[in-house]
């Protein structure tokens, strides 16, 4: 089995450039089919996720090239609208390409994500919305065969009862090509959500958002093919900067996205950090020789703080001065990282939906094992800022969503080497 060997307590020092956004561009490559044309994406992460979306573009009859970080996929020929079971299990938000297969072909079949490594994931809003659009959805032994009626999909108004990013993506998937307007309210309003449909107008979709909750959505008959460059990922750089922190290092993150994590900053401000945005996508952070900690980190949807940058962050707190508070506010069980901080010496108690995170003076390098993606970089951070040997296990999570993690680290001054 794989394992990163992290020799820690070595500060981080140097430039690096953050790679796109992975939450981007996997709902990006389910779009693409819908334009039944050739699409080329700049800036794209080698990361498994991709991999994975690249292996069911393929099965779909689209053919595909990925170099040096631009995938070109011509869609010209897709012959499927069915995604088998082992390719829908590769990764889980496979379940983006039900409203992109809808939009091309009016019918889909593929078997539900189910639980996954951060608790149950259900799909309620994604269907219930497909549904008010007069799909047809029979659900029957984890399998979801859809049609639409023989005059299409056809827009209408939905309201989200909760702001999903997957439900947002897969009903504007699905509108663009609809009968009519659709009208999407309480919409999730992450940055790549942005992304999506700045790439979906590029294809011809006509996309207008309605203040920032709501979107209207005004059927086509087709789209067409385009060029588009994927956002930063800021979440990688939310996990750079929490490793600068435990290493009491000087990093400097080229082509961030300032507003994309900007619920982000404040934390590393309150730490004792300095931080300085300069030439507009370039980010400075200097890190104390030991951080404070954060009060109280609340997860919540995009503007708030991303749950996706808990796991992250808190590995930073396990070494801070004095103590902090998470809330766990999206997903029910995204603290499987805390155990195995504990092997390295963190004081963590977990109750519900709250972590009180009680900072060491320093953690100590321990054998753990990584049981999701975000989790998987935390205990990569804790490593860092560990004293003596981490090695760390389950290195399928962290590679669905790093590129080049220890090349990237390697260049600013970590011991670290996957072996
Ligand atoms: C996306 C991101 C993931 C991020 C999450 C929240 C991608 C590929 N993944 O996941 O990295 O952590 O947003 O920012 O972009 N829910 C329902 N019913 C539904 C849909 C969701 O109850 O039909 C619940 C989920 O169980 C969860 C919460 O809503 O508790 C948030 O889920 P959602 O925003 O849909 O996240 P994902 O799209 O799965």
């Amino acid at each position: 089995m794989p394992e990163l060997v992290i020799e820690g307590a070595r500060r981080l020092d140097g430039e690096i450039k953050i790679q796109g956004a992975k939450n981007s561009i996997l709902p990006i490559i389910a779009a693409c089919i819908i334009s039944r044309d050739e699409c080329t994406i700049h800036n794209c992460p080698k990361i498994s996720d991709v991999y994975a979306s690249i292996k069911i573009l393929n099965y779909l009859g689209c053919t595909t090239s990925f170099e040096n970080n631009t995938l070109v996929i011509n869609s010209r020929n897709i012959l499927k609208n069915n995604i088998p079971d082992f390719l829908m299990r590769e990764m889980r938000s496979s379940i983006i390409f039900l409203g992109a297969l809808i939009s091309v072909s009016g019918q889909a079949k593929l078997c539900l994500p189910g639980g996954c490594e951060l608790g149950p994931r259900p799909i309620d809003l994604h269907l219930d919305g497909l549904r008010q659009m007069g799909l047809i959805i029979n659900e029957s032994h984890g399998i979801l065969n859809c049609e639409t009626c023989i005059s299409g999909l056809r827009g209408c108004n939905i309201s989200l009862s909760f702001p999903s990013v997957g439900a947002t993506e897969n009903l504007i998937l699905a509108a663009v090509c609809a009968h009519g307007e659709t009208i999407i309210t309480n919409i999730a309003k992450e940055p790549e959500i942005i992304d999506l449909t700045n790439f979906l107008i590029k294809c011809g979709a006509k996309i207008k958002y309605n203040g920032d909750s709501t979107i209207v959505i005004q059927g086509v008959k087709k789209l067409h093919g385009t060029e588009h460059t994927v956002i930063s990922d800021r979440i990688a750089a939310i996990t750079y900067m929490s490793a600068g922190v435990v290493t009491s290092g000087n990093l400097i993150l080229k082509n961030i996205s300032e507003d994309s994590i900007s619920s982000a900053i404040p934390i590393f401000e309150e730490s004792g950090c300095i931080i300085k945005i300069f030439d507009k996508n370039n980010l400075k952070i200097e890190c104390p020789s030991r951080p404070y900690s954060n009060r109280i980190i609340r997860t919540m949807p995009y503007p708030g703080f991303p749950t996706d940058a808990q796991a992250p962050v808190m590995s930073m707190n396990t070494i801070a001065d004095g103590t902090s508070m998470f809330i766990e506010n999206i997903f029910s069980n995204r603290y499987k990282h805390v155990d195995e901080l504990l092997r390295l010496g963190a004081d963590i108690k977990v109750e519900g939906k709250v972590a009180l995170v009680n900072g060491v003076k320093r953690l100590s390098g321990a054998k753990v094992c990584a049981r999701d993606l975000r989790g998987a970089a935390a205990l990569v951070i804790a490593g860092l800022g560990a004293e003596g040997t981490t090695s760390i296990t389950g290195l399928n999570y962290l590679d669905r969503g790093y590129e080049n993690i220890e090349t990237i680290l390697s260049s600013l001054g970590a011991k670290i080497k996957r072996i």
